[in-house]
């Protein structure tokens, strides 16, 4: 049985041994769910999984994207009790930011450099309000562990870097991007596609696997990527990065370890996706 918990307090009386977290903004699908049995994984039967459902006001440029999230928390109780979730944890805005959400008036946690590329040069500020409230979720949860999605790549980077930098005593764990059929990787916002966007968007996950794909230099891999991507999807950025994102790939490097980033936007929609370079070796 899940319980629904809106108080911090409450929840720290609720709290079992050992837990796994799977902290969400909500409308749950099965790549959140994916999360869930990641982290039931990591505690066992006996253990815990508390998942939260908090649309964090502080990494939204505009406050009309936090009004136009879809909220959904009857059917993402629902997903939770199927998929045997203990505690749904759903705070208000109030109890989170007590102080108000004005991040130059509030204490952040401010991520380094990684912050400012990719996502954080079109998103400014956005990592900063990311690492704050995992920081507070973090705290309210109290974690042995907590499960992160591959999806938002650079998302669990700069959240392992926090881990590691600012000594918080929780293991950080990556879970495979969970797809549709057609390789689209599964997210809240492919809902606001029109029908002929949603075709278009598979551009996306076909251009990352002909790059995988493609043998040959990190040159050869991003036009490989290029040819599907072009005509189709509006491009913000393409790029082979290291795994750890500290650096970017030569364009000769016949690299056999890195990802490679994709964010573009259709309409008014932004999607991002990713993928390791190397594809990955069935006997490993
Ligand atoms: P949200 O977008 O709801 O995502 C919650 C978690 O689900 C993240 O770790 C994300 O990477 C993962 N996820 C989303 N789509 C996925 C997919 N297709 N496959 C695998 N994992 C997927 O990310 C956030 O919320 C917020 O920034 C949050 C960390 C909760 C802080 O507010």
């Amino acid at each position: 049985m899940t319980k629904l918990i809106h108080d911090g307090g409450e929840l720290k009386r609720e709290l079992g041994v050992i837990r796994a977290f799977v902290p969400t903004m909500g409308a749950l699908h099965q790549g959140h769910l994916d999360l869930v049995a990641a982290a039931r994984e990591l505690v066992g039967p006996e253990g815990e999984v508390v998942l939260s459902v908090f649309v964090n006001p502080t990494q939204f440029g505009h406050s009309a994207e936090v009004l136009k999230y879809p909220k959904t928390l009857e059917r993402d109780l629902e997903k939770c009790e199927a998929s045997g979730v203990d505690i749904v944890f759903a705070p208000s805005v109030e109890d989170m930011y007590p102080d108000g959400i004005e991040t130059s008036e509030n204490i952040s946690v401010q991520p380094g450099p990684l912050g400012s590329a990719l996502e954080g040069a079109d998103r400014p500020g956005h990592f900063a309000g990311v690492l704050t409230v995992v920081a507070k979720l973090f705290h309210l949860t109290e974690p042995n562990f907590a499960t992160f999605g591959e999806k938002d790549y650079q998302q669990l980077a700069l959240i392992s870097q926090m881990v590691q930098q600012l000594n918080f005593p929780v293991k950080v764990n990556g879970v495979q991007i969970r797809r549709e059929s057609d390789g689209l990787a599964m997210s809240s916002r492919n809902a606001f596609l029109t029908s002929s966007q949603r075709l278009q968007a598979t551009s996306i996950s076909r251009a990352l696997f002909a790059a995988q794909k493609v043998v040959g230099s990190v040159d050869v891999k991003l036009s490989a990527a290029r040819v599907e991507l072009a005509g189709e999807i509006e491009t913000s950025y393409l790029v082979a990065m290291s795994n750890d994102l500290s650096r970017e790939l030569e364009s000769t490097e016949v690299e056999q370890e890195g990802r490679l980033l994709f964010a573009g936007t259709l309409g008014s929609t932004r999607l991002i996706d990713n993928m390791p370079l190397r594809m990955a070796n069935p006997h490993e």
